[in-house]
C-alpha cells in the first residue's frame, strides 16, 4: 500500500481525529495535523506533504479556499476539501484551488480512500507531463535554429536559447506574453502565424521578413510556422523555427549534402508551393536540434526521402541514418533491434548486441511506420525521446545517446489513440513538430518535374535515350488523381521506360486512358495529337485490343495486314516482352 504523506487541515477535533485514524488504517502517513490556514501554510512549507485534506470553514480569517490556493500556488500542492458545505457559492470559490477531489462530511472510508488515490494519481501525471515540457524545452535548447511554441491563443509557451538571443526575451519572461509582442516581425507580421492558428496550414515567414531583437535590433531572418495539432486534429498551438535568412539561390536548392551516389539515390524534386514550404520548413528543422520529428503523408508521397532529407541536411550527416519499419518486425525482435541486448538476456542471447539507438550515436534513426510500434515498446522510446538514455534488454545499466529519431506514418496516429494502440504521450512528444507532405494530386506543379527526374534516372538505368514526355503524355499525367503518389508515377515511368519505343513518351504508354470516364477519349486525344503519334497510337490501342494479333488488328483498323506490318515496322511496335510490370 501506498506511503503518501497527507496533511490534515480541520478545526473540529473530533472529526480530525476520525480522519487521522482512517488515514493511517489505509497506510498514509499523516504529516501533520492543523486547525487554522496560517498553520496549514506554515506547516506545507515545512513538511511538504503529497496532499492536503482541506476544511473549508475554519477559524481563523483565511479560510480553507485560500489556504488551498496560497499552498498550490506556492508549493504545488494540491487539496481535496473534506466539507459540510455544498452550497454554489462554496463550490464555485472552491475552484479558485484547483482541488483534486471534494467530500461531503460525514465521509465514508472507502470514497475517501478512492479520492484520495485518483487525487494522488492525478497530481503525479500532471508532475511529469510539466517534467516533458521541461525535457522538451532542454531538448529543444542546442545550437541552430530558434524555436518558439505558442498555444491558440498565441500566448508563447517555449522559447529554446536560439530563440531568446534572437529576441532578446528569456523564456522565463516570454512564458504567457503574446506571440506578436515576443516574436516582432515586419513588414506584416501576423499573416503566417494567423494562417497557422487559424487556418491549421504550414506557412513561411516572409522573404523580407525582419525580426525586432527587444533592443530594437532589426535582423533579417527566415522561417516557417506549422500548427501544432491534438489527437483530435483540432489546433492547438503553432510552432515557429527561424533563423538566418538565407539567400535565396541557396535556399532553392533540394539536393541533399553529396553523399548520393548511384542513380538511386535520392535527390528530391521541389516545385510546388506547398513542397517547397514543407521542404524549407525541413530545413530549418534540420538544422534546429529537434530531437524528434513525425512525417506523415499518405503512401508514396516521399516520406522517405524527406527522412533522408532530414539527416544529410544536419550536421550529423557524417554519422549513420539507421532505419527500421515498425510494421515489418515482430515485436521482439523490434525491441531487440532497437535497444540491443545483453549476453543471457533470453535464450538466444548468445553475445551481446547493441541496437541501432546505439549504433545511430550522434547520428539519426528512423523509425517507419510508428504507428504500428507495439504499446511496450512505445514506452521505452518516449523515454529515450525524453531523457536519451534506455536499457539493453536484460541490461541494468542507462546508456545515453544522442540520436535524432525521425518517424513516419502513412495511416491515422489519431485512429490509432482512440483504438487504444497509441500512446497520447508519444503523440504528443512526436507531434510538435510534424512535417506533413501533402498527396501529389494537391501540388500538381510536382508532377511533371518528377516525372522529368524520373525518365533520367531510368535511362540511366535502362541504357534509354528518352527525351521527355510528349505533350499529350503531360496532359494525361497532371490529369490523374494519383492515389499511389509519386511512388506510383514512378513505377508508371519505370513501366513505361522499359517498354516505349519512341525518343518520347507516349500517352498511349502510360496506361491511363483506361481510368477516364469519358464516353470517347480515343476520339478526344487523338484529335490533339500530332498525326504520326495518332498513327502510332491507334496501331497500338489495335494491336493492344487483339492481344498483338495482326490478322485481327488489321481488321480492326481496317487495312491490310501488309499495311499494318509496314506501319508496325515504321513505329518500331512490337509486343512488349515484358507486361502488367
Ligand atoms: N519529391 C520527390 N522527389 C524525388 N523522388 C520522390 C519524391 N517524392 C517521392 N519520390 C520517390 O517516390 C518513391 C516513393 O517515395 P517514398 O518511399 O519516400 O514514399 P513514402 O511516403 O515513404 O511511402 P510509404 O508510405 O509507402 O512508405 C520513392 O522512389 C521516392 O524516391
Ligand atoms: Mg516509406
Amino acid at each position: 500500500m501506498t506511503s503518501a504523506r497527507i496533511m490534515i487541515v480541520e478545526d473540529e477535533p473530533i472529526t480530525a481525529e476520525d480522519l487521522q485514524e482512517a488515514l493511517i488504517q489505509m497506510g498514509y502517513t499523516v504529516s501533520a495535523m492543523v486547525s487554522t490556514a496560517a498553520d496549514a501554510i506554515r506547516q506545507a512549507e515545512r513538511t511538504r506533504p503529497d496532499l492536503i485534506i482541506m476544511d473549508i470553514h475554519i477559524r481563523g480569517d483565511i479560510d480553507g479556499v485560500d489556504a488551498a490556493r496560497t499552498i498550490r500556488q506556492r508549493f504545488d500542492i494540491p487539496a481535496v476539501y473534506l466539507t459540510a458545505h455544498a452550497d454554489a457559492e462554496t463550490l464555485s470559490r472552491a475552484k479558485l484551488a484547483e482541488p483534486l477531489g471534494y467530500i461531503i462530511k460525514p465521509f465514508q472510508e472507502p470514497e475517501m480512500q478512492a479520492t484520495i488515490e485518483m487525487a494522488l494519481h492525478k497530481q503525479s501525471i500532471d508532475r511529469q507531463s510539466k517534467q516533458t515540457q521541461e525535457r522538451l524545452s532542454a531538448a529543444l535548447g542546442a545550437i541552430g535554429e530558434g524555436v518558439i511554441t505558442m498555444d491558440a491563443g498565441g500566448s508563447v509557451t517555449l522559447l529554446n536559447p536560439a530563440a531568446e538571443a534572437w529576441t532578446g526575451w528569456n523564456q522565463i519572461e516570454a512564458l504567457g506574453k503574446n506571440i506578436d509582442d515576443v516574436f516582432a516581425i515586419g513588414p506584416s507580421s501576423i499573416g503566417p502565424i494567423r494562417l497557422a492558428l487559424s487556418e491549421g496550414d504550414l506557412a513561411g515567414l516572409n522573404e523580407s521578413c525582419v525580426l525586432i531583437s527587444r533592443d530594437g535590433a532589426k535582423r533579417a531572418i527566415g522561417g516557417s510556422v506549422a500548427p501544432i495539432r491534438d489527437h483530435n486534429g483540432s489546433v492547438t498551438g503553432a510552432v515557429i523555427v527561424f533563423g538566418e535568412a538565407k539567400d535565396r539561390a541557396a535556399a532553392d536548392t533540394f539536393a541533399p549534402a553529396k553523399t548520393a551516389t548511384s542513380a538511386d539515390d535520392f535527390q528530391m524534386v521541389v516545385e510546388s508551393a506547398a513542397m517547397k514550404r514543407v521542404v524549407n520548413f525541413a530545413r530549418r528543422i534540420a538544422a534546429s536540434e529537434v530531437s524528434s520529428v513525425l512525417i506523415t503523408g499518405e503512401s508514396g508521397t516521399g516520406k522517405d526521402i524527406l527522412a533522408k532529407y532530414l539527416h544529410y541536411q544536419s550536421r550529423r550527416r557524417g554519422e549513420p541514418l539507421l532505419v527500421i519499419n515498425c510494421a515489418a518486425i515482430p515485436e521482439t525482435l523490434l525491441e531487440s533491434e532497437l535497444f540491443g541486448y545483453e549476453k543471457g538476456a533470453f535464450t538466444d542471447a548468445r553475445q551481446q548486441k547493441r541496437g541501432i539507438l546505439e549504433m545511430a550515436h550522434k547520428g539519426s534513426v528512423f523509425l517507419d511506420e510508428i504507428g504500428e510500434m507495439p504499446l511496450a515498446v512505445q514506452a521505452k522510446l518516449l523515454r529515450v525521446l525524453e531523457e536519451q538514455t534506455f536499457r539493453r534488454l536484460g541490461g541494468l545499466k542507462d546508456i545515453q545517446v544522442d540520436v535524432r529519431v525521425i518517424t513516419a506514418t502513412n495511416r491515422d496516429l489519431r485512429e490509432a489513440i482512440r483504438q487504444g494502440r497509441f500512446r497520447l504521450d508519444l503523440y504528443y512528444r512526436l507531434n510538435v513538430i510534424l512535417l506533413a507532405i501533402p498527396p501529389l494530386r494537391e501540388r500538381k506543379d510536382d508532377i511533371l518535374p518528377l516525372a522529368n527526374r524520373f525518365i533520367e534516372s531510368f535511362n540511366q538505368r535502362y541504357k534509354r535515350q528518352i527525351k521527355g514526355l510528349s505533350p499529350r503524355a503531360a496532359d494525361l499525367l497532371l490529369a490523374h488523381d494519383w492515389p499511389g503518389n509519386a511512388r506510383e508515377l514512378r513505377n508508371m515511368i519505370e513501366r513505361v521506360m522499359v517498354l516505349e519505343e519512341t525518343d518520347w513518351v507516349q500517352p498511349s504508354s502510360l496506361g491511363l486512358q483506361e481510368d477516364s470516364e469519358e464516353p470517347e477519349p480515343d476520339r478526344a486525344d487523338l484529335a490533339s495529337m500530332p498525326l504520326h503519334e495518332a498513327e502510332r497510337t491507334m496501331l497500338l490501342r489495335a494491336l493492344e485490343k487483339t492481344d498483338w494479333n495482326q490478322t485481327e488488328a488489321a481488321r480492326v483498323l481496317d487495312i491490310s495486314r501488309d499495311t499494318l506490318r509496314y506501319r508496325m515496322k515504321k513505329f518500331n511496335l512490337k509486343p512488349a516482352e515484358t507486361s502488367g510490370v
